[in-house]
């Protein structure tokens, strides 16, 4: 089994993922390929691997989190790893604790990764960079969450055998989305056409420089896709006041099952989640053939232990010997 997991092809990257932009295609390729090996994992009666044994992986969110969080701890249990979940509302950065701090402070007890959720843009990269541990970008504001950009892509090439020459509708609050921003990246890296459905006010400034085409009708921009990703309307970031109001940004934005008719036969629905639901997308019962939503997240396990693996793991040799895997030392 153990045998089956290793990718020896997988071109290195690390220490750290803190953007997909350094990606190539072949570093995607490589984490896609060994997180298919992992997926078999999560479908046997013991569901672990002992390949992180002795290491320990830490979560460190400052933004609340469902999916990531919860995925990060289940990939690493998998793979063996300890656990800590930090809620920074019981920890002391409820006393004025630093970000540097509290991760030098994470760091001396022993942790050999960190996952950091911030809603600061380039939080993860800043710790990295005073670190000797491995650093995973959780999600930094508006920036970037790789971890959730190549997990669409996992579930684009699962449902759909491929991602080149797909064309991919991208709606809603692209401005706030960190989301959009790494699978913008990703999705054209890999040879997918990439749409973006907004209204201009939901666009960035630059876009233009962007590698996708812009529709500001919904109609228009779901016309014929093989993959229409619903973004969630970022309300926590102020998403409220670039739109006139939330039921009408729902009537000309929110996907619904005869808007549907529109895409490509066996096309995908997405949404990284939470969904606002009635807001981005109608009603669940609407799109059970084509939504691929809870496989996001259930996909997300295996990519997440594809990237705790390609970055703390060791060798092939060391992981066929069975033992606990030697520290890399972090600062490579
Ligand atoms: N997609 C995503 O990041 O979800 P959570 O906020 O629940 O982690």
């Amino acid at each position: 089994m153990i045998n089956r997991l290793i990718s020896p092809e997988v071109p290195a990257f690390g220490p750290h993922l803190l953007s997909v932009v350094d990606l190539s295609p072949e570093v995607l390729t490589g984490i896609l390929d060994t997180a298919e090996s992992f997926l078999e994992v999560g479908h046997q009666s013991v569901k672990k691997v002992p390949v992180l044994r002795g290491k320990t992986l830490l979560n460190l969110f400052y933004e609340s989190s469902t999916r990531t969080r919860s995925s990060f701890e289940i990939a690493a249990k998998r793979l063996s790893a300890d656990v800590i979940n930090i809620s920074t509302t019981q920890s002391s950065v409820t006393k004025g604790e630093s970000l540097i701090d509290t991760v030098r402070t994470i760091e001396a007890l022993g942790a050999d990764g960190v996952v950091i959720r911030h809603p600061s843009s380039g939080a993860p990269a800043f710790v990295s960079s005073r670190v000797g541990c491995h650093v995973i970008n959780g999600g930094d504001g508006c920036h970037q969450h790789p971890t959730q950009a190549l997990l669409d892509l996992f579930t684009i090439r699962r449902k759909l055998g491929r991602i080149g020459g797909l064309t991919v509708a991208i709606i809603g609050d692209i401005l706030h989305s960190r989301v959009a921003r790494s699978n913008i990246t990703t999705l054209s890296r890999m040879g997918a056409r990439v749409r973006l459905v907004a209204p201009p006010t939901l666009l960035p400034r630059g876009i233009e420089d962007w590698p996708v085409e812009i529709f500001h009708s919904l109609e228009k921009g779901i016309e014929g896709c093989d993959v229409v990703m619903a973004l969630r309307l970022q309300l926590e970031r102020a998403a409220g006041g670039f739109i006139p109001s939330v039921a009408e940004y729902a009537r000309l934005y929110g996907l619904n099952a005869p808007l549907l008719e529109r895409v490509a036969p066996g096309a995908l629905v997405m949404h990284p989640g939470p969904v606002n639901r009635g807001i981005e997308i109608s009603g669940e019962e609407e799109f059970t053939e084509s939504s691929a939503i809870l496989s996001q997240v259930e996909f997300g396990v295996s990519v997440r232990m594809a990237v705790l693996y390609l970055l703390m793991g060791g060798g092939p040799e060391e992981v066929l010997a069975g033992g606990a895997v030697p520290d890399k030392g972090g600062k490579e």
